[in-house]
């Protein structure tokens, strides 16, 4: 299993505001799409919560959630991490989606990082992606800056790998 983070995040890692995304960058959810279909997302409960169709299609769904009977139609349920190990194969290329929670949960276990990063301090954020060490990630791709044509927003795509000890 080949894990890698997802995350579109601002200038002070924020990724979150009440449930929902501070911005949403079209081009980046393309993006978002072209990698992830016909690979394998896990998300929390929050997340998968906060998709407006449910589960995405093309692409196995995976939620974790402590509750037992947690209803996602299209989605495999897990309830702790570790069963992400039984239900993959090795060769299975899973993207870790968030949120906040979820990321922690994954970080150490991920050889990639897909950080889309928003040149934008956002107002209100109350759930982060955490702080990375640069003694562990070292950066493999930059591109950017671009600007959103819809909200102006400047954003740059950077991402990481593992560190090989
Ligand atoms: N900017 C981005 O790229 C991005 C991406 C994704 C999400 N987000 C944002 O992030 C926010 C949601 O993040 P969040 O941290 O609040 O929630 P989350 O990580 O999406 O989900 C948290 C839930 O996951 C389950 N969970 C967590 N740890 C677990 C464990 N060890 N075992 C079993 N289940 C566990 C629990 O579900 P139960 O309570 O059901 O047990 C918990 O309430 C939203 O604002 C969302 O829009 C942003």
């Amino acid at each position: 299993m080949h894990i890698s983070l997802i995350v579109a995040t601002d200038e002070n890692n924020g990724i979150g505001i009440r449930g929902d995304q501070p911005a949403f960058i079209s081009e980046d959810l393309k993006r978002f799409k072209a990698l992830t279909t016909g690979n394998t997302i896990v998300m929390g409960r929050k997340t998968y919560q906060a998709l407006p169709k449910g589960a995405l299609p093309n692409r196995r769904n995976v939620v974790l959630t402590r509750q037992r009977h947690f209803s996602a139609p299209g989605c495999d349920i897990i309830s702790q991490p570790d069963e992400l190990n039984n239900i993959c194969g090795p060769d299975e290329k899973v993207f870790v989606i968030g949120g906040g929670e979820v990321y922690k949960l994954f970080l150490s276990q991920s050889q990639e990082i897909y950080l889309t990063k928003i040149h934008h301090t956002f107002e209100g954020i109350d759930t982060w992606f955490p702080d990375i060490e640069d003694n562990n990630w070292e950066v493999k791709t930059t591109e950017g800056p671009f600007t959103d044509k819809k909200n102006g927003l400047s954003y740059s795509y950077i991402n990481f790998s593992r560190r090989k000890i």
